[in-house]
Order: structure tokens, then sequence, then C-alpha cells
């Protein structure tokens, strides 16, 4: 029951009406008994400052970010730990006393996704597809497990900026290209684990699907981070022998380390998964 004294938590956004996170986190909070409740908010983005003083006055427990506000909400918070000031993106802030922290999950979600497929990552060759936010959250984290990473991007520059960072953060052999036919087919030939972070409307632009069968190898790790049911990237790697895993692991696992975050307790995560699937069914393609 909502009454006088539950506390709110909340995503940020814009869109925003299609988000699962209501649904993963009110599911949570039902089924442990907590006076909280979740709520998304469409903030614009010449609305985010105001949003942020607002969290502050309305004493909001914590709140989820997304695009397109990840990066530059960092410049209204009080505190950002090191990783997400690293990674330059905020997904989870806390109200802690009369501060807000800001904290990045996007990237530990991904690999504990990856992990969860039962395969060792240390030792292993890795590429990832795209150079924006959840590229940059990810890369932050693997290059320390991989023995190579190679970031391949429509626009080199991104990439090849992230490669540079990854150098710095880790020991791995990391390299950028332009992504093309070619450097995909190249960089796909040696690799053991593919993470794509490319939006799904890009894929027709390069073909039917940017991966074929042939490219992937039978027992390569395979990660999209889309969460669509409909995933034609992933049922390619999967029908070439590949172990895949779909976004939405990975967004219920970012949801179950924000859920810690704020409340200091361990998610129900298959409680949040169930609701998670459930939402999606509902949700436009
Ligand atoms: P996110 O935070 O989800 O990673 P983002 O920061 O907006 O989102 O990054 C989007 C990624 O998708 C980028 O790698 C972008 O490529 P560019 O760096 O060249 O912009 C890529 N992307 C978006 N639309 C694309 C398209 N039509 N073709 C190829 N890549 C595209």
């Amino acid at each position: 029951m909502i009454g006088g004294t539950t506390r709110v938590c909340a995503v940020i956004g814009d869109p925003i009406k299609h988000s699962l996170s209501p649904p993963m986190h009110n599911a949570a909070f039902r089924s442990l008994g907590m006076d909280l409740v979740y709520v998304a908010f469409r903030v614009r983005k010449d609305e985010l400052r105001a949003a942020i003083e607002g969290i502050r006055s309305l004493g909001i427990l914590g709140v989820n970010v997304t695009m397109p506000h990840k990066t530059r909400v960092l410049r209204f918070l009080d505190k950002v730990d090191v990783t997400a000031r690293e990674i330059g993106a905020v997904n989870t802030i806390v109200r802690s006393d009369s501060e807000l922290h800001g904290y990045n999950t996007d990237g530990q979600a991904a690999l504990a996704s990856l992990a969860s497929l039962g395969c060792s990552l240390s030792g292993s060759a890795g590429v990832i597809l795209g150079a924006g936010g959840a590229a940059r959250s990810i890369a932050y984290h693997l290059c320390r497990v991989v023995e190579s990473l190679t970031i391949l991007n429509r626009t080199r520059s991104k990439a090849s900026s992230i490669a540079g960072k990854a150098r710095m953060w880790s020991g791995a052999r990391c390299r950028s290209h332009r992504l093309d036919r070619t450097s995909l087919r190249q960089e796909l030939s040696e690799a053991s684990l593919l993470i794509n972070t490319l939006p799904v409307h890009v894929f027709p632009r390069i073909g039917k699907t940017l991966i074929e069968q042939r490219l992937v190898r039978p027992g390569m790790l395979v990660l999209d981070i889309n969460y669509q049911s409909k995933n034609d990237f992933l049922a390619e790697a999967k029908l070439a022998g590949a172990k895949v895993s779909d976004g939405l692991d990975m967004l219920v696992r970012q949801a179950a380390l924000s859920f810690r975050i704020w409340t200091g307790r361990d998610a129900p995560i298959e409680i949040m998964r169930e609701a998670a699937i459930k939402a999606r069914r509902t949700c436009p393609k």
C-alpha cells in the first residue's frame, strides 16, 4: 500500500514510457514487502538540472539514469565513484544523507551476464561493436580480464578513444578499426567473445543482420545488449553454435546492482527477471 511513509525510486530518460525498470523494481519491492515504489519520469535534455534538484528536494531514494543523460548527469552530482568517473557515465544515483552519489553498474552487469554462460573470460580475445556509452562501460571491465580487445565502430575516432583508454586501464592489447564487413570478418576470425552494443535499427543498413553464421565459431560467447524478444543477431550466432546472452539478462543484473546500492539488500533477481520478461511481451518491437 502506498502511504505517507512510502519512499520513491525512479528512472529518468527520454523516451522512457517503455522502460522495463518500473515493473522489475516494483515486483522486487512487493516481494520483499518494502515500503518503496518505482516510477518513470520523462526528462528532456534541457530539464536535467532541474530534475536532479527535484530528486534532492523530494527526497527520492534512488534513481536510474538512461539515454540521453548518462554522461551529462555527472556534473550535477555531489560524488561520483571512481568507476563511473573513469567511464564517464552514471546509470545509478543514490541519496545518502542529503548528498547524491553516482555509480555505473552497466559494465559489471555485462560481465556477470557473460560469466553466467559458464566459460572463463580470462585470456580471451574480445570484440566490441560500437563505441558509445555502453561500449565504454563494458570495455572498462572487460579489458581487465581479456588478453586482447578490439573496438569496431562506424566512427573510428570514437573506437580509438576507447581502445586508448582501455590500454591505460589494463595490460590488454587493445585496438580499434572502422566497422565494415572486412574488419568484422577479420576480427571475428580470431575472437572468442563478441559483444554488440549497436542499436537494432543499424542492422539493415549493413545487411539483413550484422552477423552471419559463417562469421561465428562454435563455442564463441556472444552478448547483445539489445533486449527485444526477437533478436536476429543472436539467432544467427546460436545457429552457428555460439553461447549467447541477450540484453534482458544484463538489464536484470544491472537493476539488481542498483537495488543493492539503494537498499543494502540482495535483489530477488528471479522475480525481477520474470517481471521484465512479462513486461517485454507488451513492449513495442
Ligand atoms: P549507448 O549509450 O547505448 O552506447 P550511444 O552512446 O548513442 O548509445 O552510442 C551509439 C552507438 O551506435 C555508437 O557506436 C554509434 O556509432 P557512431 O559512434 O559512429 O555514432 C552507433 N550507431 C548509431 N547509429 C548507427 C548507424 N546508423 N550505423 C552504424 N552505427 C550506428
